[in-house]
């Protein structure tokens, strides 16, 4: 089980390596420079990007529950084709993921059928309904690496207060879906001129403003670690920048499609860019470039969120919100982020690898000897369209089909062996 990765440019944003070089891999773990023998793989990655495994810390794999979404292997087969070797999957299926044995059955089906490995987050709330805590214990036990109620936000501020103290004991961070309820109420796309002029209700930006601001005053309060889901607005950028530089322990994170697109997606009732939070403004998107520039977004997660045709192919307002990232992700982020300069390479390999993995407090995101050889290559000058029916996950729901995009995952390794070949 030897394998050389030839004359690629490593990107290794723990060591801050960035040079043409060769990486050993010897039983599936980064190794010191070794003679080649017959039995020798070699992988020639001239002109191609060696980086630390990407790991989507915001995925839906919906099983248990919603199978005819996805499952833990056409999940993770996505991930894999998508340049990813792990992924943390949200807990709302069905049943919710709030105790420990859902968190044993999907640590059982990642093993047997998962391509990548499979971090499971757990509720926070029992059964995501935000009324009384989950057993948080019990599921760290099992394997849970985080808490979220993603798609539903806790609305009760005691309880998010509490939920902080038993994180912060069990050393695990909470993942907020920052939503006012009471200002999103009934809302399916952002606030403002585009939700008039298509007749639609709107989100506001408050919405989910005031819940990053309630969220970090806890974080301080309770010296748990909180990490914003899905960030999209510029005022909520501007939170998070402040309380990183009073030195509260907030990550955040934001998706391609949030960087990427405006509420003008949604024109024509485009279900496929129904998504929540919602497609902002344009100084919003700007904000979140200038977030992931200046580091105040610690990570790049897709919030990959797999629904059926017959699910999305209905009136805007009775569609679910999302959809799916995985294979399009590191083609957005290198078309969108690094070859128009916003992002060094370095700076967006580490928020796609090193930043998820500590944030999780995972054994991963770099290349340093002795690590797992969890490995992403990708051919920054590779172009594609992209062509949902070229997806191996279930969803197709994506408002990106037909945009092309240059730098592309190639191969994924996996502990030293191959899971995807473009
Ligand atoms: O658009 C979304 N879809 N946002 C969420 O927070 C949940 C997700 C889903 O589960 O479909």
């Amino acid at each position: 089980m030897k394998l050389i990765i030839k004359g690629g440019r490593l990107l290794d944003p723990a060591s801050g390596r960035d040079e043409t070089t060769d990486v050993y891999v010897q039983d599936g773990i980064i190794c010191a420079r070794f003679e080649p023998d017959k039995s020798t793989e070699i992988v020639d990655a001239a002109g191609k990007i060696v980086a630390p495994g990407f790991i989507d810390m915001h995925v839906h794999l919906r099983e248990p529950g919603y199978e005819a979404k996805e499952t833990i292997a056409t999940g993770t087969a996505a991930a894999a084709r998508g340049g990813y070797t792990g992924v943390a999957c949200m807990p709302n299926t069905n049943p919710v993921a709030d105790n420990r044995f859902i968190i044993e059955f999907i640590c059982k089906r990642a093993a047997e059928e998962g391509r990548v490995n499979v971090y499971p987050i757990g509720a926070i709330t029992r059964g995501s309904r935000g009324e009384e805590l989950a057993e948080m214990g019990d599921m760290r036990d099992a394997g849970a690496v985080a808490f979220s109620d993603d798609g539903r936000p806790v609305s009760d501020a005691g309880l998010m207060r509490r939920a902080m103290q038993y994180c912060k004991m069990l050393d695990a961070p909470v993942i907020s879906h920052c939503e006012d309820q009471t200002l999103a109420a009934g809302g399916v796309m952002h606030e403002g001129y585009n939700s008039t002029i298509l007749g639609l209700k709107g989100i506001p930006a408050s919405a989910e403003e005031v819940m990053v601001a309630r969220d970090i005053i806890l974080a301080a309060e309770t010296g748990c670690p909180l990490h914003i889901a899905h960030i999209s607005t510029a005022g909520s950028v501007a939170l998070v920048r402040e309380a990183k530089k009073q030195g509260y322990p907030v990550t955040a994170e934001a998706t391609p499609q949030h960087f990427t697109l405006t509420d003008r997606a949604v024109t024509r009732y485009n279900t496929a860019a129904k998504v929540n939070p919602p497609l902002r403004g344009e100084k919003d998107v700007e904000a979140l470039r200038e977030g992931l520039a200046d580091g105040t977004i610690d990570v790049i997660a897709t919030d990959h969120a797999p629904h059926t045709f017959d699910e999305k192919n209905v009136e805007f307002d009775l569609a679910p919100f999302g959809l799916v990232g995985l294979e399009t992700a590191v083609g957005l982020v290198w078309t969108e982020l690094v070859h128009t300069g916003i992002l060094t390479p370095l700076q967006a390999v580490a928020k796609l690898s090193q930043h998820p993995a500590r944030i999780l407090g995972v054994d991963r995101g770099t290349l340093t000897e002795g690590s797992a050889a969890d490995i992403t290559i990708i051919d920054p000058v590779f172009t594609q369209t992209v062509d949902p029916e070229q997806f191996v996950g279930k969803g197709k729901n994506t408002p990106f089909a037909g945009r092309t995009l240059q730098g592309l995952p190639v191969i994924t390794i996996r502990s030293g062996l191959c899971i995807y070949a473009a």
